[in-house]
This record gives structure tokens, sequence and C-alpha cells, in this order.
């Protein structure tokens, strides 16, 4: 089988990730081609990766018309995310879109037009979805052990961790922590409960702290690639929100760049008829043995990999080009719903009223 022929459009901070799982299945795939309004950046990147200079560019438009390409990685800005991926779509590539999917579901919606209107696979950059604590608890959800999940909390906060550049500035990125990191746990907790219908939501912003430059250096988050840049701070800096699904069950859910709080979280805890779990840096397990209260942790590491994930995720996204029949982990479809969720919030936040989802 010929490789598959990828171009990265975006060669900022994940695409490097990207770049090592496309390394790691060098058997399947190759990266061709680069892309990026910084030149300069995808220059560096090509030298590293020994992609000749006439397949690097710094118009989209122009990486998609090479013919021998067959897929595009989207890791630009989230405000490149649709334009890019409808013009990979529109000249015959596949796309796999990093999340969010789009400034908000209306330019989602256009990319999956542009996925069916050309018969390509149009995959979304969920990683959560790939990391082997999904797959344990997965396992447990088809086993029964929690019956019926009716409740989530999720939480993915911060101490002081705004990555600066473009995550804060609106016109780039579409918001703050809510679409950046609650995108994760949303979608996270909503593939594990069954991936219900969102009916309603109810939600708050605040832009209080803002991203505190002056302690900037005690936070280990992630940087932006062009954070020394931006002064601009207009998103929130926390979001709180609960998110109601046509099945009654109730997702909370709490996403913060800055917050006065002890340390930074990212655990997510479910609440079911016959069991409950949280995750975090483990999986905890809440049930009851013959009449018995029971607490157990699994006996094995079961900490979300980078790494790992991001290998499953692009190996899948061959799978999905390559092997006839693959069915989609992290469907366009999905990415949609997740937009919605989040426009709602954000509307919510706005108005102070809750938003009915159609
Ligand atoms: N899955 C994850 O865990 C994860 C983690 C971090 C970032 N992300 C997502 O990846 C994307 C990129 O984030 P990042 O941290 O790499 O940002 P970054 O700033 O480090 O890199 C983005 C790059 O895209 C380039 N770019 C912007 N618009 C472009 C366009 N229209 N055409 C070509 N190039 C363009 C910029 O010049 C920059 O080099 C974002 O959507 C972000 O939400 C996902």
């Amino acid at each position: 089988m010929e490789k598959l022929k990828i171009g990265i459009v975006g060669n900022g901070g994940i695409s490097q990730f990207h770049a090592e799982s496309y390394k790691a299945a060098a058997d399947r795939a190759e990266i061709y081609a680069l892309c990026d309004i910084n030149y300069d950046r995808a220059l560096a990147m090509a030298g590293r990766l020994g992609i000749p200079k006439e397949r690097v560019f710094n118009d989209v438009h122009e990486m998609v018309k090479l013919p021998e390409l067959d897929a595009v990685d989207v890791c630009t800005w989230n405000n490149g995310h649709a334009e890019c991926s409808i013009a990979a779509l529109n000249a015959g590539k596949h796309v796999l879109c990093e999340k969010p999917m789009a400034m908000n579901a209306k330019q989602a919606k256009a990319m999956k037009e542009a996925a069916d209107r050309n018969g390509k696979h149009l995959q979304i950059g969920f990683v959560r979805r790939f990391g082997n604590d999904i797959e344990v608890l997965k396992n447990l959800y088809n086993d029964y052990f929690f019956g019926d999940i009716y409740y989530a909390k999720v939480n993915y906060t911060r101490r002081n961790g705004c990555p600066g550049g473009w995550f804060s500035d609106s016109s780039r990125s579409g918001g703050g922590p809510l679409i950046d990191l609650g995108v994760h746990v949303i979608d996270f907790s909503r593939y594990l409960m069954g991936n219900h219908k969102p009916v309603s939501v109810y939600g708050a912003t605040f832009n209080m702290l803002k991203n505190r430059p002056d302690i900037r250096k005690a936070s280990g988050g992630y940087v932006s690639s062009d954070a020394a840049k931006s002064e601009i701070y207009d998103v929130e800096d926390l979001a709180t929100g609960m998110i109601r699904f046509d099945n009654g069950s109730v997702i909370s859910i709490d996403a913060a760049f800055s917050l006065n709080q002890r340390e930074d979280r990212g655990d997510m805890e479910f609440f079911g008829t016959k069991g409950g779990a949280k995750i975090g840096s483990r999986v905890e397990l809440f049930s009851s043995m013959s009449g018995y209260m029971t607490n157990i942790d699994l006996a094995f590491p079961t900490s979300f990999d980078f790494i790992k994930s991001f290998n499953a995720e692009i190996s899948h996204f061959i799978d999905c080009i390559t092997v006839p029949g693959t069915k989609c982990i992290a469907p366009a479809e999905d990415g949609i719903v997740l937009m919605q969720i989040l426009d709602g919030l954000y509307e919510s936040a706005r108005t102070g009223h809750e938003v009915i989802l159609e």
C-alpha cells in the first residue's frame, strides 16, 4: 500500500505532537507538506522533518492544490479550522481537525457539509476519546458497573495557566477556557455517558483575573507559540455551566485559565445508580460489595497519556481513510454537538438565562 501523504496546516505547538505520531506510523503515512501563515515557522519545521522547500506554504489554498496530497491535518488557531478544513475537503482531501471543531456551530455544520458533499473523511481531534482511561471507563460502562449514569461533575481548571497569545484573543480563539479546556472534558463525559442529545444549558462566565502575567512564571501550563506578542485578553477566565440531556442526565462543568485555588485540576466524577467513578491521575471506583460501601483503585496505571493518545488518534485517522468499514471514533457530528453546547453556554452567560438547544 502507498503511504498516505499528509499536509499539516498550522505548525505551532500541537502540530509537533501530531508530527511525532505520524512518525510513529511511518509505515502507513508521511508528512508531505507543511503550511503556516508564519512562513518561517513552517520552514523551520520542514527543516527538522526533511521536507523540501517546494512543499512548504503560507497559504492553505496553495498547499491543497498538490494533487498527490491525500489528507490535511488542521492545527491552526481556532479561527482557521473551518476555512482550512473546507478548503482541503473541497480540494478532495480527507481532514483531521484539532478541537474545538470551529469557532461556533454554524461553521462546524459548514465543515460537515463540505465533507459530505465531497465524500471525504472529517475527523475531530477529540484526543481524550483515545486515552486508556476512557477505555477502562467505557468497559465498565458497557458491563453496567455504573448502572445508569445520571450526573457528572467535570473540572478542568488551572490556578494560573492562560497560555497567552491567541488563546486569550477571542477573534482567534472564539472564547477562553470553556472552548479550549472545557471542550475536552464535556466531550469525554458525553461520550462516556452514551452521547445523548443536549436539550438545554445554563452557564456563567467571569473575566476577573485575566492572565495574571505577574505570576505567570509560577504556571507550569501550556504556552502559546505567540504568547509574547499579544496583550489581548478579552475571553473569560472562568466558565461554569450545566448541560441537560434528553435522557434526563446532567453534566456540570467548570473550566478556568486562572482561579484562586490550591492547584490545577483536571478531574471528572461520574455518578450512576449502581456505582461511581472519579478520574484524574488515576481511576477510582465507588460501589458496594456484600452490603458494604467500597472504594476501589485500579491496580494498573490508567492516567491519560498524551503521547499514546495522539498516536492512537492519528493511527485511527489513517485507518478511517485506508481500512474500508472503519467507524470513526471522533466524527464531525459530535464536533457539531459540542459547538452547539458551547454556543449555548456562552449565550446563557451573556443573557443570564437558560438556553434551549434545538
Ligand atoms: N488536543 C489537544 O490537547 C490540544 C492541545 C493544544 C492545542 N490544541 C489545538 O490545536 C490548535 C493549535 O494550537 P497550538 O497550541 O498549536 O497553537 P500555536 O499558536 O502554537 O500554533 C498554531 C499555528 O497556526 C498558525 N496559523 C494560524 N492560522 C493559520 C491559518 N489560517 N493558516 C495557516 N497557519 C495558521 C499560527 O501561525 C501558528 O504557528 C488549536 O485549535 C488548539 O485548540 C489541541
